[in-house]
C-alpha cells in the first residue's frame, strides 16, 4: 500500500525525502504528506533544504531557520534551512573548540579555510544530519531543492576518504574536524540506505524531460546505495478539462508519456495526482491532497463558474521582438541571465533566445549553472564533490562580422 511508504513502522524516526525536477510539486507533496501524517498523530518535522524555500507561503505563516509549530495542526513543525545561517553555525562549531588551543594567527588560517563557497554545501549536509540524529520526532520529511542540488548533497561523504588521504587542509576545515565528523556522516548514509528508516519519493510531471531527469537521478541514487520508494506523477489532466481540441491533443500526448513512465520505470510503485484548478496551499487543500494519495479518498470539487477558470485567462500572445531590440549587444559582449522558480521554463526560454541570437549572426554562448544538467559528466568525473565545476571560456572574437 502507498501509505506504507510514509507511515513509521517502528518506534525509530522515519525519514522521507521528496525530490524531483524544479517546479514539479515537491513542496506541495511534502507539505501534504506532513499534514496527513501529523493529522494521524505522528509528531512530524518538515525540513526544507531548498535555498529558495516556500513553506512559509504554503502554510501562510513565517517559518525561517528555526523549528516552528504550524498553526492549527498540533503535531506539525517546520524549518526552512538558511544556507548562510547554517554555514555560520557550522563555522562556529569548528572554530569554537579551537579557540582555547590555537593562537590568533592559526585561528585566522582556519577561519579562512572555512570561508570557501563549498562550506555552504557541507553546512547544509551537517544541518540535515542533525535532524537525522534527533529522536524527538516520529517522522522527519525533507523537501529538497531541485534534484541536481540534492544528489550533489548526498554525494558529499563519498568524496571524503579521498580528501582525507590527500590534503588535510580542506574547505571543510582542519583534517582533525573532518576525521571526527566522518563517522557521523557514514552513519547518516547508512540511514539513507536503510529502506526501513528512509523513504525516497520522486515527484515528476507527465513530461518527457521530467522522466529523463527522474530516471537519471534514480540511477544516481542507486549508485549511492539509496533505493527509490515511490513516484508521484503530479498534474495529470482531469477528464473534465478535456473540452476542446487543444486539451484533447494534450491528453493524447500525456497518455503516451504515462505509458512511457509505466514502461521505463516499471519497477517502482506510482501514484498519479490530478492537476487542480488552483494552486495548492493552506491546510484544507493540502489535507485533500494527502487524503487522495494515501487514503484514496477524493474530496468533491466545487464547480467553479466558467469565467473564473484558468483557461479563459490569457490565451492571447503579444509578440515582443526581444532578440531584435532589447537583447542586442551594443558595446561588446552582452550577458543575459534567465532566472525564476523551478519548472517555469528558464532553460526553454534561454535556449530559444540563444538560437534566435545566433540566427541573427551574434556569436552566442549558452552556459547553464544548473547542477542537474551536469549530472552525468559530473558524477563520472567528480567523485570528490569539493572540486569545482568549470565554466567554458568566453568566445574569442567579438563582435561577429555578420551581426547587423
Ligand atoms: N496538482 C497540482 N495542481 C495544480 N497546481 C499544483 C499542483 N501541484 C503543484 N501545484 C502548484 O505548482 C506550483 C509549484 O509547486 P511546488 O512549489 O510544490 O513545486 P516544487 O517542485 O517544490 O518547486 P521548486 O523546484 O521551485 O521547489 C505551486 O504553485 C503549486 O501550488
Ligand atoms: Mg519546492
Amino acid at each position: 500500500m502507498i501509505k506504507d511508504v510514509v507511515v513509521p513502522k517502528t518506534k525509530e524516526v522515519k525519514f522521507i525525502f521528496f525530490s524531483g525536477k524544479g517546479g514539479v510539486g515537491k513542496s506541495t507533496m511534502s507539505c501534504a504528506t506532513a499534514v496527513w501524517l501529523a493529522k494521524k498523530g505522528y509528531k512530524t518535522l518538515l525540513v526544507t533544504t531548498d535555498p529558495a524555500p516556500n513553506l512559509s507561503d504554503i502554510f501562510s505563516q513565517t517559518i525561517g531557520h528555526h523549528i516552528t509549530p504550524i498553526h492549527g495542526i498540533e503535531s506539525l513543525f517546520a524549518i526552512e534551512i538558511d544556507p548562510d545561517e547554517a554555514s555560520e553555525e557550522y563555522r562556529e562549531r569548528i572554530v569554537g573548540p579551537l579557540r582555547e588551543l590555537l593562537d590568533e594567527k592559526n585561528l585566522q588560517v582556519t577561519r579562512e579555510q572555512l570561508n570557501s563557497p563549498c562550506v555552504e554545501e557541507v553546512a547544509a549536509f551537517d544541518k540535515f544530519i542533525e535532524f537525522m540524529d534527533d529522536p524527538q520526532y516520529d517522522v522527519v520529511i525533507f523537501d529538497t531543492a531541485p534534484t541536481g542540488h540534492t544528489i550533489r548533497l548526498l554525494e558529499l561523504p563519498s568524496g571524503w576518504t579521498e580528501t582525507l588521504a590527500g590534503n588535510s587542509a580542506t574547505c571543510i576545515g582542519p583534517g582533525a574536524s573532518l576525521q571526527s565528523a566522518k563517522a557521523k556522516y557514514e552513519k547518516a548514509i547508512s540511514y539513507l540506505q536503510d529502506r526501513n528508516k528512509t523513504s525516497f519519493v520522486f515527484v515528476l510531471k507527465p513530461e518527457n524531460l521530467s522522466i529523463v531527469e527522474t530516471k537519471r537521478s534514480f540511477e544516481e541514487l542507486s549508485k549511492l546505495g539509496i533505493e527509490t520508494s515511490l513516484l508521484i506523477v503530479n498534474g495529470i489532466l482531469p477528464a473534465e478539462a478535456i473540452t476542446d481540441d487543444f486539451f484533447r491533443h494534450k491528453k493524447t500526448e500525456e497518455e503516451k508519456i504515462v505509458e512511457r513512465i509505466n514502461r521505463e520505470l516499471s519497477s517502482l510503485p506510482k501514484i498519479y495526482y490530478p492537476l487542480q484548478d488552483q494552486e495548492v496551499s493552506g491546510i484544507d487543500l493540502l489535507n485533500a491532497v494527502g487524503r487522495l494519495i494515501y487514503d484514496g479518498k477524493e474530496e468533491k470539487r466545487k464547480a467553479r463558474p466558467r469565467e473564473e477558470s484558468a483557461w479563459t485567462l490569457g490565451r492571447t500572445h503579444q509578440r515582443n521582438d526581444l532578440c531584435g531590440s532589447l537583447f542586442v549587444p551594443s558595446n561588446g559582449s552582452r550577458y543575459l541571465f534567465f532566472t525564476g522558480k523551478g519548472g517555469v521554463g528558464k532553460s526553454t526560454i534561454a535556449s530559444t533566445t540563444s538560437v534566435c541570437m545566433a540566427q541573427r549572426g551574434f556569436k552566442t554562448l549558452i552556459v547553464t549553472t544548473d547542477p542537474a544538467s551536469h549530472q552525468r559528466t559530473r558524477v563520472r568525473k567528480r567523485r570528490n564533490p569539493l572540486r569545482r565545476i568549470s565554466i567554458p571560456p568566453a568566445p574569442k572574437k567579438w563582435p561577429p562580422s555578420s551581426a547587423s
